[in-house]
């Protein structure tokens, strides 16, 4: 492993710089009981949080973490909470307007890390008319549509930037990036993204994207980093598509004596990448979390990492016009 790519570490080993291995996802995670989710999680061993102005639970992942760091021995230093810049406060004027008011829902004075959700750029909405604003500019329109507009990623990134300057997150960077754009990034960059976070599970490994990050020194995070079942509800991919169901993965839990999740997340973590699953269900928290006490065998790796076939379940692209109808490609 080369010294750029992040450690494996367990949970609860939060270096100054590097972020904990395994992180709980927080799209799609409904308002109700969140907060007990959120304190279950940390009280479980999670001391890395993912989460995003866009998922709109930030005011109930706030009361959670409130709730957790007055109970329980895990200080605020121990934790690693990410959130994210949504597509509508890309111009610079409304970068920190937009942190602060995630920092205000989370009730903490400081981010471990703040991305920029999207290459995509879309029109300001303002928080008192919606919030989260999402995707399309009147939602309400007789027929609702995206409204994309011109900001170059480097202005928003200055603004970032100032971010970390002014002390109000320790790291910035990106997700849904290729190697073209963060290139680009990295050329007019004071400050280098210190992360990337994008769609990986065995169907989509992104090789060349991952080792590219790794020599670069950026970590890498997996979302959806089990693949199908997250976009199964939102008819985004099939039941059939699902990796815990799959045989190679199967087999592998049998010999490992683990369950298929946990494969998939070990086979992330053990490639060198942060895996951020999502649950609502407590009794899955600990299961989610619990890939340091086994590995893969090198055959085992290889055999998972077989599996690709190049399959983005979360791509712009696509449900830009299925669900919102606008022609929205970022990756082509
Ligand atoms: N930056 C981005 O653009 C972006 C995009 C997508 C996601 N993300 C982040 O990445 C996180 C994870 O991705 P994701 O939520 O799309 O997908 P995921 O974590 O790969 O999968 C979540 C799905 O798997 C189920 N699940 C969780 N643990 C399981 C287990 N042990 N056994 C069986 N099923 C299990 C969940 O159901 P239950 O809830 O019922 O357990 C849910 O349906 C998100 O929550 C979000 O924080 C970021």
């Amino acid at each position: 492993m080369s010294k750029a790519m992040m450690d494996v570490r367990g949970p609860g080993e939060v270096a100054d710089t590097q972020m904990p291995s395994v992180g709980l996802g927080l799209w799609k995670v409904g308002s109700e009981n969140l907060g007990e989710l959120v304190h279950e999680a940390i009280r479980v061993g999670y001391r890395h949080l993912d989460s995003a102005c866009d998922y709109g639970n930030e005011c109930e992942v706030g009361e959670g973490l409130q709730h957790a760091l007055a109970t329980s021995s895990c200080h605020r230093k121990d934790l690693w909470v990410t959130s994210k810049l949504w597509n509508t406060f890309h111009e610079p004027r409304y970068v920190r307007p937009a942190l602060e008011r995630t920092l205000r829902d989370l009730r903490l004075d400081y981010l471990d890390s703040y991305l920029i959700h999207f290459p995509i750029a879309l029109e300001y909405v303002a928080p008192e008319k919606r919030y989260p604003p999402g995707w399309f500019f009147e939602p309400d329109a007789q027929s609702p549509s995206m409204h994309s507009i011109k900001v170059p990623i480097a202005e928003t990134w200055g603004a970032m930037e100032e971010l970390v300057d002014a002390g109000l997150v320790r790291t910035i960077g990106v997700c849904n990036f290729g190697t073209s754009l963060l290139r680009n990034l990295q050329a007019g960059a004071r400050i280098q993204p210190s992360s990337l976070q994008i769609e990986l599970h065995p169907m989509l490994t992104q090789e060349k994207l991952v080792r590219f990050c790794h020599e670069e020194g950026i970590a890498v995070t997996a979302f959806s980093p089990l693949g199908a079942p997250s976009y199964v509800p939102l008819a985004m991919a099939t039941e059939k598509e699902s990796l815990l169901k799959h045989q190679v993965i199967l087999d592998i839990a049998a010999a490992v004596t683990r369950t298929p999740a946990q494969v998939l997340l070990r086979w992330g973590v053990q490639r060198g990448t942060a895996v951020i699953p999502k649950t609502s269900q407590p009794n899955r928290l600990l299961e989610n979390i619990s890939v340091f006490d086994f590995s893969l065998s090198a055959d085992q790796m290889l055999a998972v990492s077989k599996l690709d076939e190049g399959r983005r379940f979360n791509d712009p692209g696509d449900f830009c016009e299925q669900a919102f109808n606008t022609f929205c490609p970022i990756y082509e």
